[in-house]
């Protein structure tokens, strides 16, 4: 299956512009772990997304169906601008005093050099594309339940979050859940063989629990805003709760996301709500200022 001519959006890249001078690290007031559990994003996104663009430029000349290949362009053209809206809120973390290095650099080694170019040819490199469109395809899965979970978090409008890093995370999952079959369907375009899509979810899930555990638990170390404090050290049952109460993703979801995947009969458009992704886009006050595409 793929998505049917009804389902098909025309996926633009919106050139967005987000001021974060103003943020507190706690940007939702009082919550510094919810915050930086949320954080992780701004430190994994701006390279996992480069690399997205890089593999899906290799594999757009492979792909034999104009409507697929137009669902890449549009692919590509919108993660590139999510990794530089991501890359403004990573270096803000930074002007706050938070220093991400050695993480950062730990995320720039895994997407340059683990999954980078390895000099192959014919065959072998055809190959390794495929195997990381079929990683892409995992991990665009969760962006795209984390995108439809941002889309409908009330609870984080009524803790006074602050409207910009909202906007701006509203934006990036309502693109998310706009272009949430791009990466499947190519991945079935190209190879398609289920036990290959289920070994990459199998690395790619439980890589990317470590990365967001790790990563939760630098910021909230080296927040000076938390120096002294117990909140500097990251515990379970404190994410649990945050989880309870609405702030962040819970474990129960990304549980669900992993069954679903494993569905030999799986497909994106199943899952998340496009109407709900094109209406918060029109009403998205950094859409707005964008206007047209970028
Ligand atoms: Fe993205
Ligand atoms: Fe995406």
């Amino acid at each position: 299956m793929t998505a049917t001519d009804d389902d098909r959006i025309a996926l633009q890249a919106r050139d967005v512009r987000f001021d974060f001078s103003g943020l507190r690290t706690d940007w939702i007031p009082g919550e510094p772990l919810a915050s930086h559990v949320i954080d992780v994003l701004h430190m994994l996104l701006p390279e996992g997304e480069r690399w997205f663009v890089e593999v899906f430029s290799q594999a757009l000349p492979l792909v034999r169906d104009a409507a697929l290949a137009e669902d890449v362009r549009g692919f590509i053209g919108q993660e590139a601008v999510h990794a530089e809206s991501h890359q403004g809120a990573q270096d803000h973390l930074i002007d706050a005093g938070i220093d991400v290095s050695g993480y950062v650099e730990q995320i720039e080694w895994i997407f340059s050099d683990l999954l980078g170019e390895r000099g192959l040819t014919g065959a072998e490199a055809r190959e390794w594309l495929v195997e990381r469109v079929g990683l892409i395809a995992a991990v665009e899965h969760f962006t795209a339940v984390l995108g439809e979970w941002i889309l409908h978090s009330p609870d984080l409008d009524a803790a006074g979050a602050d409207a910009e890093m909202l906007d701006m995370l509203r934006w990036h999952g309502a693109e998310e859940v706009e272009h949430r079959s791009v990466a499947h369907d190519l991945y079935m375009h190209l190879d398609g063989r289920y036990l290959r899509r289920i070994r990459a979810m199998l690395i790619g899930g439980p890589a990317l629990a470590k990365l967001w555990t790790d990563g939760t638990a630098v910021l909230c170390a080296r927040d000076p805003r938390l120096r002294g404090t117990p909140q500097r050290r990251v515990r379970l049952r404190d994410y649990l709760r945050a989880a309870r109460r609405g702030l962040v993703p819970g474990p129960g979801m990304f549980a669900k996301a992993v069954l679903t995947y494993l569905n030999p009969r799986f497909h994106p458009a199943r899952y998340g709500d496009t109407d709900a992704a094109i209406a918060y886009l029109a009403v998205s006050p950094a859409a707005r200022r964008a206007g047209g595409t970028a």
